[in-house]
């Protein structure tokens, strides 16, 4: 039984990690090279994801899911994330982003239609916030809501949205009340097959290549009110909550991304010889994978206390957001840390596209921005602590 420090995992956790980890090590390791260069969405090993289970792993069976905890999620998605972290951004959204939020806040019509097929691997989801104008500060938003008898009439621009150019179903934010602020906005969830709903920009990215991510524009857009999330005006709290189960999943993204580079540089480190020496003989070897191990430690206590946090609030109702905010934050930072650590320890070969070691630090770079920048989660971590604004 694996145990890290006071964590101890279960035999059913062991069981949902090897085979998350045989899969993407088996399937998706040896096509993560040629995605990240073709920036093309890897549907055949999603569609199979989703035969396994991995894009609903806590969500009910009988909507669709694995009914596994949030531990489980964590470990299945830190595997997958460790062979490729696109396909991890891609079931990281589906799981938490779009099937959390629609388990929490959603009627059962919702949960039966949109949940399943989603967690059942059937179709994609996705979850768009963000603005061309509005980013950090989410709740300054443009895209209006207008109620038209039992429908909505939705138009805007929304932008960086995660699974956009794939998705069958969005969770969308849009401004019902402008007067009211963060109070007046109202969540939907969308079908992407319906007139008014266009797919704008693609973004070309830096990093995670192979989930795609592009603007959506909705020109008067009409979504049935059954479609709605909560009441009017809970939108802002309702995005709010479920980017703190989100956070937890690109934590986790982000630990497997280092461990990945982590390991990567152990194995070279041994190898590699110069003056005479294997190069973690050296000092400025040696105390950099020293580093490097104990971010990742201290990252992984966090994330999975974080897990746990969002375990016990399904009982308690009570909020983890300054757990989330605090593993997001710190695995974000040490997969940066690490990755970049891991280029300039395989040095010539770290920066050649002959390695994953330079995909791996390309990769890191979005976990410090998406779901709340470093800088967001230290102004959500610091409100927590002093109460202050
Ligand atoms: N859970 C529940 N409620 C919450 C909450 C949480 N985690 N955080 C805030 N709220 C509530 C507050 O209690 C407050 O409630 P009242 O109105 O009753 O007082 C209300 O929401 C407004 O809160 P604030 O006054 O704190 O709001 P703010 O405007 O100051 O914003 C913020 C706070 C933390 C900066 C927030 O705007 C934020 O997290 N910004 C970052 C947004 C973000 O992460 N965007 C990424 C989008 S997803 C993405 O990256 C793309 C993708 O596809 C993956």
């Amino acid at each position: 039984m694996t145990s890290y420090g006071m964590f101890q995992l279960s035999p059913e956790h062991e069981m949902i990690r090897q085979a998350a980890r045989d899969f993407a090590q088996k399937e998706i390791a040896p096509i993560a090279a040629q995605f990240d260069e073709t920036g093309e969405f890897p549907y055949t090993t999603i569609k199979k994801m989703g035969e396994m289970g991995f894009m609903g792993i806590e969500v009910p069976e009988e909507y669709g899911g694995a009914g596994m905890d949030t531990l489980a999620y964590v470990l299945a998605l830190e595997e997958i994330c460790k062979a490729d972290a696109s396909h991890g951004t891609i079931m990281s959204v589906n799981n938490s982003l779009f099937c959390h939020g629609l388990l929490k806040f959603g009627s059962e019509e919702i949960k039966k239609k949109y949940v399943y097929a989603v967690a059942s691997g059937q179709a994609i989801g996705a979850y768009s916030l963000t603005e061309p104008m509005s980013g950090s500060d989410a709740g300054n938003m443009r895209s209006r809501a207008v109620r038209q008898g039992d429908h909505y009439v939705l138009n805007g621009r929304k932008s960086w949205v995660t699974s956009a150019p794939v998705a069958e179903y969005i969770v969308v934010f849009n401004m019902t009340d402008p007067e009211k602020k963060q109070r007046g906005i109202t969540a939907f969830v969308i079908e992407t097959d319906k007139p008014g709903f266009i797919r704008g920009k693609k973004e070309p990215k830096l990093g995670i290549r192979a989930s795609a991510t592009s603007e959506i524009v909705f020109e008067d857009y009409r979504v049935p009110v059954e479609n709605r999330l909560g009441e009017e005006g809970d939108g802002f709290k309702i995005a709010m909550t479920v980017l703190d189960a989100g956070r937890i999943g690109i934590a986790s993204q982000a630990l497997g991304i280092a461990e990945a580079a982590y390991e990567a540089s152990v194995e070279y480190a041994k190898e590699r010889e110069a003056f005479g020496h294997k190069i973690g003989e050296f000092q400025g070897i040696s105390f950099k994978l020293a580093d490097m191990k104990t971010h990742i430690e201290a990252a992984r206590l966090l994330t999975y206390n974080a897990a746990l946090a969002k375990e016990r609030s399904k009982k308690t109702g009570e909020r983890y957001t300054l757990e989330a905010s605090m593993a997001k934050l710190f695995a974000s930072e040490t997969a940066m840390f690490v990755s970049h650590a891991a280029v300039q320890i395989h040095a010539g070969l770290g920066y050649s596209k002959e390695l994953p070691v330079e995909r791996y630090f390309r990769d890191a770079k979005i976990t410090e921005i998406y779901e709340g920048t470093s800088e967001i989660q230290r102004m959500v971590i610091s409100r927590m602590e002093t109460g202050l604004r």
